[in-house]
């Protein structure tokens, strides 16, 4: 899928601007929208937690054009999800509230076209932080038990 480069990095140098408002906003949307996935995040410092979702949102947005180092560094990512507990189903809720985000950070800015842009990067992130992971039944039997 071609993302759409161009309206990603406008929209995203808006959203830098307030970046530690929007990230604020993320995981209030997320516990409200998900409380389930407030678990994982019990033993975590917040304040260092934003920022490196911050970044890592930076790096992604910075090498769109390098898929290469984009897929490494995404699958690694995923990896590590895999051992802080994270799993599939939890891939939407953070998306959903990731565009809401920046849904409320655009305003009048997050036109139709922007919304599919960041819906279909996600899409991508996310399927990306999948393939680092190994999710097959014999390997959750002991992560549910
Ligand atoms: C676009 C998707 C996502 C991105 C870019 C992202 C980014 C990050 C980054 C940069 C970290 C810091 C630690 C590290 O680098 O390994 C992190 C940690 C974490 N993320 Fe994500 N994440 C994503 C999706 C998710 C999802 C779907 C969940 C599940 C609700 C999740 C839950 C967590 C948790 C529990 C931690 C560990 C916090 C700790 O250290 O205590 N993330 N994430």
């Amino acid at each position: 899928m071609a993302l759409n480069v161009e309206l990603l990095e406008s929209s995203f140098a808006q959203i830098k601007v307030n970046s530690s408002k929007v990230t604020k906003q993320f995981y209030t949307v997320l516990f409200t929208d998900y409380p389930e996935v407030q678990p994982l995040f019990a033993n975590t410092n917040m304040e260092k937690q934003r920022k490196q979702l911050f970044q890592s949102l930076v790096f992604t947005v910075n090498n769109l054009g390098k898929p290469d180092v984009l897929s490494n560094t995404l699958r690694s990512l995923g990896t590590r999800h895999a051992w802080y507990g994270v799993l599939p189903q939890h891939y939407p809720m953070v998306g959903s509230s990731l565009l809401k985000a920046f849904e409320v950070s655009l305003g009048t800015a997050w036109t139709p076209d922007v919304q599919q842009a960041w819906t279909e990067a996600y899409e991508v992130v996310a399927q990306l932080m999948l393939e680092g992971t190994d999710y097959s039944p014999e390997r959750l039997v002991p992560i549910v038990k």
